[in-house]
């Protein structure tokens, strides 16, 4: 079979056109994973990846909790950004054409073993899951509150084993121009990219999800995996997530590469440090017309704000946009 002469990495995107060829991928990304994870290969066959990651709802993790009620379901998901389907935010329906479910996830760069696995068989290997209360504060100054269910990023490094060297961790969302007409937008430098320190990716709030209100993800927020990391501006929290990159240099990102003074590698959310073209001290809750005051770190200082004390950055506003 043509699949079976190429490397793990090398997957073709017409892999997953068509049912059998679909079916035919899976078993094929659970083999290569096993041969990349070194794991039992008892731990992930235990029933089809759907049926383990159909646990929903997982518990409740009463560590992350909320000070305001929760976003309306429907807003939630039909008020989102993913601009490879367009810049409006009403661009639900139109993610549907999108196969999240199989989905080939490669992890790359400076790691012990380069390898492309399944979606769902990368986060069972990472293991973990758990239903968290997150407040979301998007650069745009509108904000949510929403029950996020997924496993902690920090997991993704005992499976993906990246060489000590490594100090930052690149995430790509998938690149399908036929599937996203946003990408086809030749201005824009796609593939939306994003990137954490390796610090930033081990901390307890970083957060892979799947699931949100307790069921998978819908398309629109980011299915099948996106990263969720609640102290930052919504765009870092990638959706979509297709690789996963070791490296010594720090990436750019999607929105950096656009206008790097109004959208920066850091983006610490922080009332008193405005937007070149707005003030962030306060944000509209969605699905209201409430404004409430802004956090630093979005209400999230006491665990994230030790990692930015030691940073040799001769201007302290660079880690709040
Ligand atoms: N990821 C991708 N691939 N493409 C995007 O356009 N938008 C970002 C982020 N992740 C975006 C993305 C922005 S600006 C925000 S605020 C959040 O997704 C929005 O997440 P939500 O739509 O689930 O609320």
């Amino acid at each position: 079979m043509l699949i079976k002469s190429r490397r793990s990495w090398e997957l073709p995107e017409s892999a997953a056109t068509s049912e059998d060829v679909f079916m035919n991928r899976r078993e094929w990304l659970r083999a290569a994973g096993f041969a990349g994870l070194g794991l039992a290969a008892s731990n992930l066959m235990a029933g089809s990846a759907l049926a383990a990651i159909g646990g929903y709802p997982f518990p409740q993790n009463g560590a992350y909790t909320l000070d305001r009620a929760l976003t309306d379901e429907e807003e939630a998901t039909t008020y989102t950004n993913f601009y490879e389907f367009g810049s409006s935010k009403n661009i639900w329906r139109k993610t549907r054409k999108m196969v999240a479910d199989p989905w080939a996830v490669t992890i790359d760069g400076m790691v012990e073993e380069e390898m492309t696995l399944d979606a769902e068989d990368l986060v069972k290997a990472m293991g973990g899951f758990e239903e968290r209360l997150y407040r979301h504060r998007c650069v745009e100054a509108w904000a949510m509150a929403v029950p996020w269910s997924g496993v902690p990023l920090a997991n993704l490094l005992k499976v993906a084993k990246p060489k000590a060297g490594a100090k930052y961790l690149r995430m790509e969302t998938f690149l399908d121009k036929k599937v996203a007409p946003g990408q086809r937008q030749g201005w824009y430098p796609w593939p939306y990219v994003e990137a954490l320190t390796i610090e930033e990716v081990q901390n307890e709030l970083t957060f892979l999800a799947t699931g949100l209100y307790g069921k998978a993800l819908p398309n629109q927020n980011g299915a099948p995996i996106r990263l969720v990391t609640p102290w930052k501006y919504g765009f870092k929290s990638i959706k979509s997530i297709a690789r996963f990159t070791f490296t010594d240099e720090r990436p750019v990102s999607f929105w950096e590469e656009l206008a790097p003074k109004e959208y920066g590698f850091w983006a610490n959310v922080n009332p008193n440090i405005p937007h070149p073209r707005w003030s962030q001290a306060t944000e509209r809750l969605l699905g209201t017309d409430e404004r409430v005051p802004t956090l630093l770190f979005n209400g999230y200082r006491d665990q994230v704000e030790g990692m930015y004390a030691k940073l040799p950055i001769n201007d302290p506003r660079e880690l709040y946009y």
